[in-house]
């Protein structure tokens, strides 16, 4: 949620926390500030805002020094203002912290400091622990404190805090919330997301839940909240720096729409077998005996990638005819689930921090049983902690609504059923030929992308509407979710999507001349009662948007517009069938002139419950 960024060494530290506090924005995006360590004194600015508000100020004021941190905020406790923004300071502003969680236990513990007599600035969680570390601080370092506090406040967090006292040390902790620490020549970055830092250093450690790291200029060590020293292995970041900005582009979301081609082909490179007609993702191979026993599964997810997962629900049934579940992943962490050795469970989180995917994969844990994950972000914590999965490899996915994870996340999960059902039952040559249409899917997403003028006119058209209606069924029925869900996220239309024949049971009741209705109405096994439903908006004068297979031109007749896609087998069409709808839901929210990478109140990776 919140982004965190910090900073000690040689250098001006002032550039490197703005520059990380940019690349963290999509993180959260309401307030923002820093504090820098100057002549014994901790300069805290903080704004409430864009990072571009905040940088102005912080470049009036000449702020300088080579130890400091910068923090990027997702209220959750206490209004988005100045005041709530972090750092947060103790009392006698000897401290300086940054968090990325919630402090559950805040309001005991702000009500017993305030009785010893401490002064509360703001109305956030977060300063419960500054006070905190200032009570232990008398007698105790920083590091000391540190963890004194910690001992005392239940939640989750990702902090980092710096000492007006001790200038050459910050301390970082970790539980629930991501933290890594970049390690550089006489310098070292802590950052809750690589992109932060990967303009100085690719050289990073993860932090794993319950334990710090004391940052000097010239050494770190990694230890647990309770003093115990554990080795950490440096790992590299995989991803460039150019992968993280615009390319030109006007929005990342825009962006990562048109990456989708090559996302496509990265998720599937090396994996698809072509002249066996086979499919091999490494990470599993270990793990075949249990997959291929298994008897039920459960996906759980959240947001974009639950939909995703709807749609591996029927193509795993349809492919491997095995019951499946798709849970969200915060219902089910909390329902005590129904699990056995031949039920595996599947996480997909783009993030791979999701705070509620996260806590059902230790739910799943807690009754030892595996867990398997499908993530983009590699080193992420969900993908640490399951014990095998599939990275998507698209690169890293700044625009908060989600677009490119989500075709890759279908194409993951189709993969995954393909290599199971060629052991099961598949013949290679029925394998050879699904293979050669998922090859053929990067062609036919660019073919729909050079319709862009075409969305855009119908984007023009329809950008006042205040409610749109998407329906599909089949493997089309979550893609008609999804549009509506990237409708609402980032134009703030009301939108809702169901499965098409459902409309009966209420949605029909919403439909007038001022109802744009998107059917996804491809000539798949549902195609002639998709066509019925069609004719059941029109006869209520609703307006019919269809995204429709190339060549069906009798369709015309029936709707008042159509978007062309390429044919394919029906479990793929998804990967297409999406792609006009993110394009309208972009250019819907561009001409409403909402921020389309930033949209209000949402959050990248939804690191709180
Ligand atoms: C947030 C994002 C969505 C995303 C969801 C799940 O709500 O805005 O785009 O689909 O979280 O995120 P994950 O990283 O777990 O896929």
């Amino acid at each position: 949620m919140c982004g965190i960024v910090g900073y000690i060494g040689q250098k001006e530290v002032v550039p490197i926390l703005m520059e990380g506090l940019k690349r963290l924005e999509y993180r959260g995006y309401d307030s923002a500030g820093v504090a820098v360590l100057n002549n014994g004194r901790l300069n805290v600015i903080k704004r409430p805002g864009k990072i571009r508000d905040l940088e102005r100020v912080v470049a009036d004021s000449g702020l300088n020094g080579t130890l400091g941190i910068g923090h990027t905020r997702w209220a959750t406790h206490g209004e988005p203002n100045e005041i709530n923004a972090h750092p947060h300071c103790d009392c006698g502003q000897r401290i300086a912290l940054i968090h990325n969680g919630i402090i559950e236990n805040f309001s005991p513990l702000k009500k017993e400091l305030q009785r010893q007599g401490h002064h509360f600035a703001s109305d956030t969680d977060t300063e419960v622990l500054c006070h905190l570390i200032e009570m232990f601080y008398q007698d105790h370092s920083l590091e000391e404190a540190v963890r004194l506090a910690l001992a005392e406040v239940k939640g989750t967090y990702g902090i980092l805090v710096i000492s007006r006292d001790e200038p050459e040390v910050m301390v970082a902790a970790r539980n629930g919330s991501p933290l890594l620490i970049g390690v550089g020549n006489n310098e070292y970055f802590a950052a809750s997301d690589a992109a932060a830092i990967i303009g100085y250093t690719r050289d990073v450690v993860y932090l794993d839940d319950g334990e710090m790291a004391i940052l000097t200029r010239n050494s770190f060590q990694t230890k647990t909240i309770t003093d115990q020293p554990v080795e950490k292995t440096i790992e590299q970041i995989t991803f460039d720096l150019e992968q993280i900005e615009k390319a030109g582009f006007p929005h990342f979301m825009l962006k990562e729409i048109f990456e989708q081609p090559e996302t496509i082909r990265t998720t599937m490179r090396g994996r698809l077998l072509a002249d066996e007609g086979n499919v091999r993702l490494g990470g599993l191979l270990d793990h075949m005996d249990q997959l291929l026993k298994a008897k039920r599964m459960i996906f759980t997810a959240c947001g974009t990638s639950w939909h995703a997962a709807l749609i591996g629900e029927y193509v795993f049934e349809d492919m491997l005819r095995i019951p499946v579940e798709v849970e969200y992943a915060s219902e089910f962490r909390y329902r005590r689930p129904v699990l056995d050795p031949e039920t595996v469970v599947m996480v997909i989180s783009q993030s791979g921090e999701t705070a509620d995917t996260l806590a059902a994969v230790r739910e799943v844990k807690k009754y030892r049983y595996p867990v398997f994950g499908i993530c983009n972000v590699v080193g992420s914590t969900i993908a640490r902690e399951t014990v095998a999965g599939v990275y998507l490899h698209v690169g890293p996915e700044i625009g908060v609504a989600s677009t490119k994870a989500f075709t890759a996340q279908v194409a993951v999960l189709i993969m995954i059923a393909m290599m199971l059902a060629r052991r099961k039952w598949m013949s290679a040559e029925e394998g050879r030929k699904i293979i050669r249409e998922m090859q053929a899917i990067p062609e036919k997403i660019q073919r729909i992308l050079d319709q862009d003028q075409i969305i855009q006119e119908l984007a023009e058209r329809y950008h006042t509407s205040r409610n749109f209606l998407y329906l599909g069924r089949g493997y089309n029925f979550p893609v008609a979710l999804e549009g509506a869900l990237k409708l609402k996220e980032i134009s703030y239309i009301h939108a809702e999507g169901y499965p098409a024949a459902e409309m009966k049971h209420g949605p029909i009741a919403l439909i007038d001349e001022n109802m744009p209705v998107v059917f996804i109405a491809i000539q798949d096994q549902t195609y002639d009662k998709i066509i019925s439903n069609i004719e059941e908006v029109k006869a209520r004068r609703g307006r019919v948007i269809a995204v429709a297979t190339e060549g069906d031109e009798k369709i015309r007749e029936k709707v008042d517009h159509v978007i062309y896609v390429p044919s394919t087998l029906d479990f793929l069409s998804p990967l297409l069938t999406v792609i006009p709808l993110q394009l309208l839901a972009y250019h819907i929210a561009v001409l409403r002139g909402c921020n389309v990478d930033q949209p209000r109140n949402l959050a990248k990776s939804v690191t709180v419950e």
